[in-house]
């Protein structure tokens, strides 16, 4: 998408969905037929048990996400910044609960209420700051780490979204990650530009979890990225030395030749354990 035709450049959410625009949004059946899919792959991916379970929807809009979680036989209660698309969930008669918040100042319920968490191309609204006042890593942290609480332990969040540019899906997975998340993203048609489309999928403390593939890889493209909190990372690097490590050695050295510094060749002892010197 140009990014000047990126709905989060124009306006803030609850200007920018406005009565017109969150009427047109949810009479448009090209719309409503792609927020389906996106909510259906969610949920996919979201590998909920086959029992009803209590799920909430961030950035619900007009509840087209949430109507196929209904469909799906699950309870939701959704929560949106803008009145006007709320107001149109309200007149579709949508089965889930509404809440109007902005979600940059948390998620306001009580610790482990839900069992998962679908959000459909809303997360990136939470990169821009439209009031002065608005500091974006500072709304994702305080986003992420209150939606940390309000799972369950081993419960799930599955984010479709529409980063600008690398450094919003970085910092975006970075506040996660902060927060206490681990998972990491999946792409699906990674190849296509088109059907190319993006789901962060996190896990809330548990049994790490391994990412599920994305749809339409390449044997070539590398479609998910997973990451693991800091504290399991430093806890599989306990007794190794990060700078001893052959590769890291070897890499370094590369790089350094590549700046046209001289660097000394190498050899099978490069990078090798020492014994313990004093
Ligand atoms: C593209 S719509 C998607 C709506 C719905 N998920 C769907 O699939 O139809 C994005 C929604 O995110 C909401 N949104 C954007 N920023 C938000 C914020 N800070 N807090 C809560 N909702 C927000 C907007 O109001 C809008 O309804």
């Amino acid at each position: 998408m140009a990014s000047g035709g990126r709905p989060e450049r124009q306006a803030p959410p609850e200007i920018f969905y406005n009565e017109d625009e969150a009427k047109k949004y949810s009479s448009n059946t090209r719309m409503i037929e792609i927020q389906s899919q996106l909510s259906e792959r969610a949920l996919e991916l979201l590998r909920l048990p086959d029992e009803p379970c209590f799920i909430l929807d961030v950035g619900c809009g007009s509840g087209l996400s949430g109507e196929t979680v209904t469909e799906q036989g699950h309870y939701w209660v959704g929560i949106d910044i803008s009145s006007h698309m709320l107001g149109v969930a309200v007149d579709r008669e949508v089965e889930g609960d509404l809440i109007e918040g902005d979600m940059g100042y948390g998620i306001p319920f009580r610790p482990g209420t839900f069992d998962g968490v679908i959000s459909i191309s809303a997360l990136q609204w939470l990169c821009n700051a439209d009031k002065k006042y608005h500091h974006p890593p500072k709304r994702l942290l305080k986003f992420f780490t209150t939606l940390y609480a309000a799972v369950t332990r081993g419960g799930k969040a599955v984010f479709q979204l529409y980063p600008e540019n690398s450094s919003q899906l970085e910092l975006i997975t970075q506040q996660a990650m902060k927060a206490g998340w681990t998972g990491g993203l999946v792409v699906d048609y990674p190849n296509s530009t088109k059907a190319k489309k993006m789901f962060l999928c996190l896990f809330a403390g548990g049994q790490p979890q391994q990412l599920p593939k994305g749809l339409g890889e390449g044997d070539s493209v590398s479609s998910h990225a997973s990451f693991t909190d800091k504290r399991e990372r430093m806890k599989n690097m306990r007794g190794k030395n990060p700078k001893s490590n052959r590769d890291w050695i070897l890499a370094k050295k590369e790089r350094r030749r590549r700046q046209g510094k001289e660097v000394r060749g190498h050899s099978k002892y490069t990078g090798r354990k020492r014994k313990d010197r004093f």
